[in-house]
């Protein structure tokens, strides 16, 4: 790996070191639930030992480590300048079930070795640098993503903290147990951030496909999450004839399929990129020989704008109900967990990290990002921007998700680059 090149044209002389980066990204994907790779959720015995591992990186690099009041992990350098703020790079360490070992933990280890190799080059930089490890940016078992990001722009709303989770524990209690302290969310929500950077995996094919080393996201899509409960009546599976069951997955399997054609419709209807997911599912009482009494169905829908966006929930509200009416149940509550505009990222910033790929000698492109990030809220109160690495066959939220060391080390290259010009703007 060593010899390797960093990329397909050949450069070697970045600041950044394509094995120190490599190396952690492996001992990281090494720290995972023993019998399901490459599993690390947020909230887990697992997500604070690999917690552990930044922590002590972070140390050995220099950096001031904390969890903040919303349980992030944070690296900080201190800057030449008490005046001049902080910039920031940032992404997560957990993982979806059974995912892979770079969505997210890519950038945090990238925002890593940007410090480590501004250390070796002897900058010192103007703003303080924080890197960041945001809290529980995958969808969580309290219904809510992207929580430390969420926590950390003023955007967690006081009634997210009582979402409960596994065994009734709410997450105000969750991000107690990682470090943080609910109560001081509000007022420790910041205002010195003058910057943000977040590389991350495409998690799709374009960049593979038309062979570009990075991509440089312009807007990433609104994510709005439903869950929909319904309610039917339990009965026994033996003596309930079937005209006089209520039953609720009959009444899912109507709602689910609505749901399905609903997205194929909006999304071939060419206003914008739109896609649906019934990605949880809970029975009750999940039992053979019991018709089933209740559904709940948690919906993940994305769309380039809020029309269709818009469109979608309009359908939900109007239209569901009668399909499972159709199977003599009923949708007895339909609730938001989530909703997010899409956002544009900084068009200066985007406009910088071409720049820096330019002069880097890297081919990039302009895109959309399909997946949400953390990236999303720090827009809210600071110009934030992402970096795009190609990605095996596309594939991610699975263990094949792959990239290679020198996609990495060059997407690296491009922040350690893109920092330097905003350190000096
Ligand atoms: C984040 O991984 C998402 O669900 O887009
Ligand atoms: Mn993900
Ligand atoms: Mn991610």
């Amino acid at each position: 790996m060593a010899d390797a090149p960093y990329n397909k044209a050949g450069r070697s002389n970045w600041a950044v070191n394509q094995d120190r980066l490599w190396d952690d990204l492996m001992a990281l994907g090494a720290i995972i639930e023993p019998d399901k790779p490459y599993t690390r959720r947020s909230f887990s015995p697992m997500f604070l030992k690999g917690r552990d591992y930044l922590s002590r990186r972070f140390e050995e690099a220099g950096l001031a480590v904390s969890i903040d009041a919303g349980g992030n992990l944070i690296g900080r350098l201190e800057g030449t300048d008490p005046k001049a703020g902080t910039l920031m790079i940032g992404s997560h360490s957990d993982t979806v079930p059974g995912g892979g070992r770079f969505d997210g933990v890519a950038g945090v280890v990238a925002g890593l070795e940007v410090v480590r190799a501004l250390k070796d080059a002897g900058i010192a930089p103007r703003h303080s640098i924080e890197v960041t490890d945001c809290l529980a940016e995958e969808m969580s078992e309290f219904g809510l993503s992207c929580v430390g990001s969420r926590a950390m722009t003023g955007s967690l709303e006081p009634a997210m903290l009582d979402y409960t989770g596994p065994a009734e524990e709410s997450l105000r209690d969750a991000i107690t147990r990682m470090g943080g302290r609910p109560e001081a969310i509000k007022a420790e929500a910041r205002d010195d951030i003058k910057g943000y950077l977040e590389l991350h995996i495409e998690q799709g094919r374009v960049l593979e496909s038309e062979e570009l080393d990075v991509g440089i996201v312009t807007t990433i899509v609104g994510i709005t999450r439903i869950e929909i409960t319904i309610s039917g009546l339990p009965d026994h599976a033996g003596t309930t004839p079937m005209d006089l069951r209520k039953d609720a997955l009959s009444g899912a399997i109507e709602v689910v399929g609505g749901i399905r054609d609903k997205a194929r419709a909006l999304a071939a209807a060419g206003e914008g990129y739109f896609v649906a997911t019934t990605g949880e599912f809970y029975l009750e009482p999940n039992a053979a020989n019991v018709v089933p009494g209740k559904v709940k169905l948690v919906i993940d829908t994305r769309a380039q704008t809020r029309e269709l966006m818009e469109q979608f929930l309009a359908f939900a509200k109007a239209e569901l109900p009668a399909l499972a009416a159709g199977q003599g149940v009923e949708i007895s509550e339909l609730k938001i967990l989530s909703d997010s505009l899409h956002t544009e990222c900084d068009e200066g910033l985007g406009d910088l990290l071409l720049q820096a790929s330019n002069e880097l000698g890297l081919t990039s492109k302009k895109m959309t990002s399909g997946a949400g990030h953390d990236a999303v809220f720090f827009s809210r109160i600071t110009p934030a921007a992402m970096v795009f690495v190609p990605c095996k066959g596309g594939r991610s939220h699975c263990p094949e998700e792959w990239s290679d060391p020198d996609q990495l080390a060059a997407g690296t290259a491009l922040l350690f680059e893109t920092l330097r010009k905003m350190d000096r703007r």
